[in-house]
């Protein structure tokens, strides 16, 4: 039907009528806050790349759990920063690591809130890879058991949930078929399955001491150029046992989100990563940017692109906007 019969103008004449034909409606059911927790901190110290991200003790970041779980946040994800670090990234899967008092604390004190443990070697070894290396080589099958015993040891200590972030071969399934062996066959991995070696981590790097000491992530990272391969990454991940895949980073990266939704029937995952965040926060706080309204539009945005759940770093301010 042509003008003048139709007029698109007429569904956005009235506020409560845009309200009731809304395509995508952004919920704190969607949003999960990433943390930081160091080993051996005293209180919490602000990420200079990331304002009003901080990096916590065991302590504090337990009072910011409570916070936020009663601000209305549901979910974390966590990354640990231990004092150590050595060729192996042991302190991954320690008993007594960083991480593992941290969900261990947060999981007696917040119950209600779910914990996510990002599953990578990077913050933990001595030199800032994800696996681990031979020379300058990242070595692939030997660095899958070393995720799986990560991965078993995070949910021994708390985790509801799994996410590898690594990007080896392989590894959804080592962990897969680790976790079913000590009884934790309920506990769902979500697995980064599309992670592009971007430039859009470096605020994350510095806040994880995490950057590589030689080389960079391009040999097991995604060339940021290519979508069909995001495909048969996802495709791969799903045979070996994801339950959600995640598209990463989000805001460069929408047509990878949109095609993995189109294509298969798992809930898909993006996050909104550090470099999206700084970038917001920088402009904001030269006014130049109004931080609100660009944040809920471009959440809304990656809602709209596919992705059912969203990592960011604004999660606390949306919770705090949206109130309750
Ligand atoms: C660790 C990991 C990274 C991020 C999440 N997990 C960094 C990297 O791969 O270098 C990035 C998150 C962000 O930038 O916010 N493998
Ligand atoms: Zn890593």
């Amino acid at each position: 039907m042509n003008f003048p019969v139709t007029r698109l103008r007429r569904l956005r004449e009235h506020n409560i009528v845009r309200d009731l034909v809304r395509e995508n409606l952004l919920t704190l059911n969607d949003l999960v806050m990433p943390l930081f927790v160091v080993e051996g901190l005293s209180g919490r110290e602000e990420i200079s790349s990331m304002p009003g991200q901080y990096r916590y003790s065991v302590k504090e970041l337990v009072e910011e759990c409570k916070r936020l779980a009663d601000a209305g946040v549901r979910a974390v994800i966590l990354f640990g920063i231990p004092a150590q670090k050595d060729p192996h990234g042991s302190g991954a899967w320690a008993e007594n690591g960083i991480i593992q008092q941290a969900m261990a604390a947060i999981a007696r004190a917040v119950p209600e809130l779910l914990i996510i443990g990002d599953i990578c070697l990077c913050e933990y070894t001595s030199h800032g890879h994800c696996g681990m290396i031979e020379g300058e080589r990242i070595l692939n099958d030997p660095t899958l058991e070393l995720l799986a015993r990560t991965a078993v040891s995070q949910v021994t200590a708390g985790a509801h949930m799994v996410a590898p972030s690594d990007m080896m071969d392989g590894r959804v399934g080592a962990i897969r078929e680790a976790l079913d062996e000590h009884g934790f066959a309920h506990v769902p991995i979500m697995s980064y399955a599309a992670k592009y070696a971007s430039a859009y981590y470096g605020p994350f790097r510095d806040a994880a001491e995490s950057a590589p000491q030689f080389g960079d992530r391009r040999s097991y990272q995604m060339d940021p150029a290519n979508v069909r391969e995001a495909l048969r990454e996802v495709e791969l991940d799903i045979l070996e046992g994801a339950d959600l895949v995640m598209v990463k980073p989000a805001l460069a990266y929408m047509d990878v989100i949109r095609a993995v939704r189109d294509t298969f029937d798992v809930p898909v995952a993006c996050y909104n990563v550090s470099g999206e965040y700084s970038m917001i926060k920088a402009a904001a706080a030269r006014g130049w940017l109004d931080e609100p309204r660009i944040v809920m539009e471009t959440l809304t945005a990656m809602k709209r692109a596919g992705a059912q759940l969203i990592l960011s770093y604004h999660t606390r301010d949306v919770a705090a906007w949206l109130g309750r």
